[in-house]
């Protein structure tokens, strides 16, 4: 029985898979490295000891994923495959339509045909839209005001609605900000060109390769005047993930699960607690708002305690001090 990781290579799929090759679980990933690198593979061997089998697809190509589940016995499938970036998603609707929502469907209907019926899917707190109340519950109404959050809402609606034919099992892990890096240092985030989140834009300031952060705005109504986060270690965003495959072959239906930890971060703190992990000071300006930046958000975490037994460890300075390993010993990525 294997689990298949679509998005595998990526930041939060390959810190995933270390947690599922750790927890005994054998794994295919299939990536097409349109935003991650092979190399990833070698990393997430030498942490775990353990063999991956990879297919370069993508996940829109139904033929290569029916071949995929012919070839494997999968019984769960973790769907991270996604574009992700808010502002090109703006620039360019269409092919965050066409990658996001093709591949899902493509997905559905091979894991169907495959008799296989568990899958949880990467969403995000995006798909609160513009909330006004904080901390957000799984239960509050539901939009999106980017091409790239609607995606996100418009997926979980097509898994909703798939999952009412009652031969599903499906886990919507809405993440909070997934920040830090598996503490080897040996896999981390590696965004193409200049970051456009807070933390990678921090630690490439600390290693040299940019030379000030911005900060967004110091006018919102905040503790500081800048924008507050719920800031989630990958690592215990990737446990969660174990967790929701054992939930789903345990359950059948539609789950909608929030992933944060409940507490919010501002980037000033963000800033502060980076400069403590590392020893480096991160110059910064402060300069007007980005458009369509919420002041505050942070997840009410109580579900995914009281369905998947799970809970954040980590605090803020861990994950500075990995998101430092990792870029200490990588300053150029992998
Ligand atoms: P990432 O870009 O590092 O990983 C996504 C991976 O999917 C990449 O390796 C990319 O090459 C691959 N991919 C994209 N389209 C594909 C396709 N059609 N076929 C095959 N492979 C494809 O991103 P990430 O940060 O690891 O995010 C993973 C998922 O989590 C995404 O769906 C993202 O939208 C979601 N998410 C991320 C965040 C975040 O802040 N990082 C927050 C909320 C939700
Ligand atoms: N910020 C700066 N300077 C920067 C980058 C960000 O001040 O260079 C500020 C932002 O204004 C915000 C905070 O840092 O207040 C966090 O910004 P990020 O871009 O790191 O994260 P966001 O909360 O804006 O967005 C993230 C994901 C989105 C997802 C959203 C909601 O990147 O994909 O969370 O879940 F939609």
């Amino acid at each position: 029985m294997s689990v298949l990781v679509t998005g595998g290579t990526g930041y939060i799929g390959s810190h995933t898979c270390v947690e599922l090759l750790n927890s005994g679980e054998d794994i295919v990933i299939i990536d097409n490295l349109y935003n991650s690198k092979t190399e990833v593979l070698e990393r997430i061997k030498k942490i775990t000891g353990k063999d991956i089998t990879f297919y370069n697809a993508d996940v829109r190509d139904k033929a290569a994923l029916t071949e995929i589940f012919n070839k494997h016995n999968i019984d769960s499938v973790i769907h991270f495959a996604g574009l992700k970036a808010v502002g090109e998603s703006v620039e360019k609707p269409m092919l965050y339509y066409d990658n996001n929502l093709i591949s899902t469907i493509n997905l559905c209907e091979v894991m169907k045909e495959h008799g296989c019926k568990n899958l949880v899917f990467s969403s995000s707190a995006t798909v609160y839209g513009n909330a006004e109340k904080m901390p957000l519950y799984e239960d509050m109404p539901l939009g999106a005001i980017n091409p790239y959050g609607k995606t996100k809402w418009f997926i979980e609606e097509i898994l909703r609605d798939e999952a009412k034919t009652g031969n599903w099992s499906v886990v919507l892990l809405r993440y909070f900000n997934p920040i830090g890096a598996h503490e080897s240092g040996l896999i981390g985030e590696d965004p193409n060109g200049i970051p456009n989140n807070l933390m990678p834009y921090i630690s490439q300031v600390a290693v040299g390769r940019l030379k000030e952060l911005s900060v967004f705005g110091n006018d919102y109504p905040t503790k500081d005047g800048t924008g507050v986060r719920d800031y989630i270690h990958v690592v215990d965003l990737s446990k969660g993930h174990v967790k929701a495959v054992e939930y789903a072959r345990e359950h059948t239906g539609c789950e909608a699960i929030n992933l944060g930890t409940g507490t919010g971060t501002s980037v000033l703190e963000l800033k502060d607690a980076f400069e403590k992990a590392s020893g480096k000071k991160i110059p910064f300006k402060i300069v007007g708002r980005r458009a369509g930046d919420p002041p505050t958000v942070y997840a009410n975490a109580d579900k995914a305690k009281k369905l998947l037994n799970w809970q954040a460890e980590y605090d803020i300075n861990k994950m500075c001090e990995d998101t430092w390993r990792w870029q200490s010993k990588n300053p150029k990525g992998y």
